[in-house]
């Protein structure tokens, strides 16, 4: 570089360089050794306080040597490992290395993926990107969309695109109180939160969702659905939108989407498919029939950093008419001179969602994408569906285990110990505070972290497998540490 100015922030191509080669090589130790480590080290605020340090804000700068290094101890040593393939925790994925250098690539040309202008090339790989997203579910490749930072920005991206294309038009200029009918929204009762923080958040109020009962599958009972829309239209009220679920958090269960879709149909709603967990099992020929229905969504939400191995953060958005998001998000203030193009409108990214600076975030999926192809995806999905139906198989067989639900890549099962499995009143009553307190262990203790789902008022562990790395002997495993940490939260309790 001439350039001569010595500033406070830059760093010498050599320093860059070694000091780079020598993260790399951390990293490459790090992600080789991730199955020898805990998966977390269990530490409470004040021990990490303590081990960061209170210093105040620095006047003066470190090298960049000293940090670095000390950065890396901090994290590689304090943190849960949710690379790990112990980790089945929540919906959180083992992030893919080839995402990791792409993080880093795209931090270094740092394109602004507002508009085209700006970022050139990384608006064209971000459109690729979700033309390949909406192949790999198989929905048409004309749904148009979004990178956004997760599965709630990516069902609020959607939320909005329907509030646009099914409210009265004069909302935009008058506000939601405007308008003279309630404006009414329908899921079923197992669906995400962000369902309330939308209705909340956006002026609807909570009250203006429906949460409709699920049948014995734990699915939407769509008949239930027909009947509270019809019951609204007759009370003065507007359904305008329905989300279906195509994997639940807890279960990994999937709507009735093809009669979702037709009462979309026949009421003119809205049909939105939150799939930011399970739509990539779209991808499995043997699960056609569950996912029947997907190419009629309006949107659908999807994220890469679940099951799609992406590192955080990447969520998508997807709309199968894409005027509905800029008629959304577009505006033209006479400070951006971002749609002139002798070749057609230009692709501006910040009139398709809440976003004005993006960051490049396609890169890490388009990447992977890229690495394994459909296939590489179809395996390791199979995969991590066929270890759930282990997990749910040994949990079966085992005597003080209780084998709850299966679904997609989430089991739910809960540690019985003998003499306990009568169903009394009572006996469920300890059976949730031993689950529970099983599962607080289990989380701090390192060996292996699953989350919890509540299931027909049972307290259940839950391991959710959307993890490359997690092996038939990870989960033989986990199910005897399980078994071990259960007997001893047992009789801990018992002696209390
Ligand atoms: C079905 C579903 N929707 C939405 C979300 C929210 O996703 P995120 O945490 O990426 O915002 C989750 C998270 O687990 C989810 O499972």
């Amino acid at each position: 570089m001439t350039n001569n100015r010595d500033s406070a922030l830059e760093i010498k191509k050599e320093e860059f360089k070694s000091i780079g080669y020598q993260l790399i090589d951390r990293i490459a130790g790090f992600l080789d050794t991730l199955d020898e480590k805990p998966v977390t080290p269990g530490e409470v605020p004040q021990i990490l306080q303590k081990i960061l340090g209170n210093s105040p804000f620095p006047d003066n700068g470190s090298p960049v040597q000293d940090i670095i290094s000390n950065a890396t101890e901090l994290l590689m040593n304090h943190s849960l490992l949710n690379g790990h393939p112990k980790f089945m925790g929540y919906i959180t994925s083992s992030p893919a290395p080839i995402g990791m250098l792409a993080d880093l690539l795209a931090a270094s040309v740092n394109p602004n993926v507002g508009a085209h202008i700006l970022s050139p090339m990384a608006t064209e790989i971000e459109k690729q990107t979700v033309q390949w997203l909406a192949e790999f579910i198989g929905v048409s490749p004309d749904y148009g969309g979004i990178l956004v930072s997760g599965g709630n920005m990516a069902n609020f991206t959607a939320f909005l695109a329907a509030r646009t294309a099914k409210a009265p038009k004069n909302i935009k200029e008058e506000g939601l109180t405007s308008a003279s009918k309630k404006l009414m929204i329908y899921c079923s009762k197992t669906t995400h939160t962000w369902v309330e923080k939308a209705a909340i958040l956006f002026g609807h109020g909570s009250k203006s969702t429906r949460w409709i009962p699920t049948g014995t599958t734990n699915k939407m009972d769509n008949d239930l659905l027909e009947k509270a829309i019809k019951k609204d239209l007759k009370d003065g009220h507007q359904p305008f939108m329905v989300v279906g679920t195509a994997g639940d958090v807890s279960t990994g269960v999937v709507d009735n989407l093809n009669g979702i879709a037709s009462i979309c149909k026949t009421y003119d709603l809205w049909f939105h498919i939150d799939g930011a967990y399970g739509i990539p099992a779209a991808i499995v020929p043997e699960l056609n029939q569950l996912f029947q229905g997907i190419k009629e969504a309006d949107s659908l939400a999807l994220d890469p950093h679940k099951w799609l191995y992406s590192p955080l953060e990447a969520g998508c958005t997807l709309v199968k008419n894409p005027k509905h998001l800029t008629d959304t998000y577009s505006s033209h203030p006479e400070y951006y001179n971002f749609s002139k193009n002798d070749h057609g409108p230009a692709l501006n990214y910040y009139e398709y969602g809440l976003q004005n600076s993006r960051g490049f975030r396609a890169l890490k999926v388009w990447m992977a994408l890229r690495q394994v192809g459909r296939n590489g995806y179809l395996e390791m999905i199979r995969e991590d569906i066929g270890l759930s139906q282990l997990f749910f198989q040994l949990a079966t067989d085992h005597a003080e285990l209780e084998a709850v639900t299966q679904s997609l890549s989430i089991t739910t099962l809960r540690y019985v110990p003998s003499g306990y499995g009568d169903k009394s009143e009572g006996n469920e009553k300890y059976l949730n505070t031993l689950n529970e307190a099983l599962l607080d262990n289990l989380q701090l203790g390192g060996k292996a972290f699953l989350s919890n789902a509540i299931v027909n008022h049972k307290y259940c562990l839950r391991a959710c497998i959307v993890n490359f790395r997690t092996s038939k002997k990870d989960v033989e495993e986990i199910i005897e540490i399980i078994v071990t940490e259960g007997k001893g939260m047992h009789q801990k309790l018992r002696t209390k």
